[in-house]
């Protein structure tokens, strides 16, 4: 089945997919006028989706781009089973952009907003790259210089990144600040295991990632601390172990920096014990919601 069989919301309708038309002025497009958030859903359930929209509204509110107000559960949810994803895992992609406006760089004062959300599914189990672990790569710039906490529509960086990474054969890119600090993947955020501690670059510079957060809670709660602190690729080389959080792609372990091995070159137990708390904690709360 083509993405295009499948059916989207777009401005309080579902519309097939096919028929669905945003105007060429819309902002989003001419300017990456916009913001989006991308979450998962286990069993027809979308997994922090409250999160999600505090974040997404956090930065609708500082660009000045309204989020209409509606229960949005009940609206992406409905959307998931007119997709058939009602019982399955998918990805769920909401996204909001200042709406169509005569093509000037100064936004009108007023603009009535676009606002979409896609969904297609994803397989339930743990996928090969969760269970093998991943190669990763460096990119010597960093996301956005300028409000890197807002996921906007603005993903050049992230897209130039994931076609340098894949060039190399990795799977993902960490952008990295002064030739020598870790920030963040392209999509994900960074952890390193360091003896019985996790390390992570501070959020400052980078996007508050929702899994980043709640792998903070689970940690505490496992008895594991966790240092927030300037992380250095030599540290990433050192580590006892590496992984990325994000959330669709959950934990994914780092098990080569290039061609440099991370410690055995395998997932490492701390690593394994947080995608199993993680997927179970996911999937309990998202039913409880
Ligand atoms: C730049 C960046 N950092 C981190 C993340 C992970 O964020 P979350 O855990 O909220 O999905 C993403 C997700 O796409 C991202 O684009």
């Amino acid at each position: 089945m083509s993405y295009l069989d499948g059916i989207v919301f777009l401005d309080g309708r579902y519309v097939a997919a096919r028929r669905a038309k945003v105007s060429v002025f819309d902002r989003g497009l001419l300017y990456g006028d916009g913001l989006f958030e991308t979450m998962r859903a286990y069993g027809g359930r979308i997994f922090g989706l409250d999160e999600h929209l505090q974040r997404l509204r956090r930065s609708s509110d500082a660009l000045g781009i309204p989020l209409p107000e509606r229960d949005w559960r009940k609206t992406l949810e409905e959307l998931l089973r007119r997709n058939r994803l009602g019982k399955g895992d998918a990805w769920v992609r909401l996204n909001l952009t200042r709406g169509a406006a005569a093509p000037d760089i100064l936004p009108p004062r007023r603009a009535r907003a676009t606002v979409f959300a896609l969904v297609k599914p994803v397989p339930s189990g743990f996928s090969p790259i969760q269970r093998r672990g991943a190669q990763i790569t460096l990119l010597t710039y960093s996301r956005h210089s300028f409000m890197p906490e807002h996921k906007s529509l603005n993903y050049l960086p992230t897209i130039l990144g994931k076609s340098a990474a894949a060039q190399r054969g990795a799977y993902e890119g960490l952008f990295v600040r002064d030739g020598r600090y870790l920030m963040e993947g392209t999509t994900s955020s960074i952890f390193l295991v360091r003896g019985d501690k996790l390390q992570t670059p501070p959020v400052e510079g980078i996007l508050p990632g929702v899994t980043r957060r709640i792998i903070s809670q689970l940690a505490a709660e496992e008895g594991i601390g966790l240092v927030e602190r300037d992380t250095s690729v030599a540290m990433l080389k050192k580590a006892d172990e590496a992984f990325l959080t994000s959330s669709v792609a959950e934990i994914v372990p780092v098990v080569r920096l290039d061609a440099h091995r991370i410690a055995t070159g395998k997932p490492g137990p701390v690593t394994k014990l947080l995608q199993r708390r993680y997927r179970t904690f996911a999937r309990r709360a998202a039913a409880a919601d």
